[in-house]
């Protein structure tokens, strides 16, 4: 059985490897010519559903880094 392996990268895109195959929301195959891919999780990529590096000027932070913020804050703040 071929393995497909997803990574949520960190305050990025989920990098996506192995034999997979990607449609658009027509139904159609977008065609994948290399062994991975990286798609947009933040949604301000100018190539979705491709990750162009924008995550990096946005100040995308996933949800985890997001949790660990507000509860950071709430902590500081005293509330629970
Ligand atoms: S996750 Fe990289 S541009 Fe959106």
């Amino acid at each position: 059985m071929p393995d497909v392996k997803i990574s949520i990268r960190r305050n990025g895109s989920l990098h996506v490897e192995g034999p997979f195959t990607l449609i658009d929301s027509n139904g159609q195959e977008i065609p994948i010519n290399k062994p991975a891919i990286s798609l947009c999780r933040c949604g301000h990529s100018n190539n979705k559903p491709f990750c162009d590096g924008s995550h990096k000027t946005c100040d995308f932070q996933g949800a985890e880094a997001h949790i660990l913020a507000a509860e950071a804050a709430a902590a500081g703040s005293g509330a629970q």
